[in-house]
């Protein structure tokens, strides 16, 4: 796909500033150029304000030809779903992951609600995820859409995204359906996307799913459970930490079950979601 101005403008940019460069001249004809650009009357018109915004498949939606027309491509992106789109587009050759060589080639992006007000960060795709290009499709996602389900919510309703887009690769070719965790350059390599994404999305929390989100989103190599109990802030924005969904298929005791449940609730009272009396009781042990 050829790549549009503002995206070979931002490759420009990037480049530039790869090479430690940290100021630009601009002289009067870009400027000028510029100031056109920002001017043009090509405004996306905004949404009716009355139409609530549907929840729709990112990856359908980013994919969209309509997202990604021409006559969006010469002006900055305004709506989440241009950010995203844009986003998108970008990801799939982001530079700074392609240079490492250490990240398998498929890009998997984010799924679910770009209006979401909760969004959901895991650690990078797995097999599953790498072949239906959608993170958490694989066991540990239905785990989380039990998790998901315990709350009242549908996946649809929420924004779910990785710290790192790519599957690590395994050296030696061949590595089946071998998952590993993306290193501490991986992850720091895709970090301006997710960051991004926070800033498109704007949610009112953010859950860290497991110990590689949080080592990303809140730049601590702590423990989950160091982490665990309290919220922290990224970009300005609560997240609350909490085990990865793989980390209970491995540990099926009721009390990691509510260790995990606890989060979920202390988000649910942040959100100002109603509680059940039952749903604050799961996974308490009978006495
Ligand atoms: N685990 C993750 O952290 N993310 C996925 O998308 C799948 C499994």
């Amino acid at each position: 796909m050829t790549p549009t101005l503002i995206e070979l403008v931002c490759e420009g940019l990037e480049n530039l500033r790869d090479r430690g460069e940290e100021r630009l001249s601009v002289d009067d004809s870009a400027r000028a150029i510029l100031r056109k650009w920002l001017r043009s009357p090509q405004k996306a018109a905004p949404p009716p304000a009355s139409s609530p915004p549907a929840p729709v498949s990112l990856l359908a939606a980013c994919h969209s030809p309509r997202d990604i027309a021409p006559e969006t491509a010469s002006r900055a992106p305004e709506t989440v779903e241009e950010k995203l789109a844009f986003l998108l587009r970008r990801a799939e050759h982001w530079p700074p992951a392609r240079r490492l060589g250490t990240l398998r080639d498929t890009m998997v992006f984010a799924t679910g609600n770009p209006h979401a007000q909760l969004m959901l960060v895991g650690e990078a795709p797995g097999f599953d995820e790498e072949r239906l290009r959608e993170p958490f499709v694989g066991r540990a996602g239905q785990k989380l859409d039990q998790i998901i389900a315990a709350m009242g919510l549908k996946r649809e309703e929420l924004y779910i995204s990785n710290i790192c887009k790519f599957r690590p690769a395994i050296a030696g070719g061949n590595q089946g359906t071998a998952n590993r965790a993306p290193s501490d350059e991986e992850i720091a390599a895709c970090l301006p996307l997710i960051l991004a994404e926070i800033r498109a999305i704007q949610p009112r929390c953010i859950i860290c799913l497991g110990g590689t989100a949080a080592k990303g989103l809140l730049g601590s190599a702590g423990s989950v459970s160091s982490l665990r109990g309290r919220f922290h802030e990224v970009q300005g924005v609560p997240a609350r930490v909490t085990y990865h969904p793989s980390y209970l298929l491995r540990n099926e005791t009721l009390s990691a079950k509510r260790a995990v449940w606890e989060d979920m609730l202390a988000v649910m009272e942040r959100l100002g979601m109603p509680v059940t009396e039952r749903q604050s009781r799961y996974f308490l042990s009978a006495r």
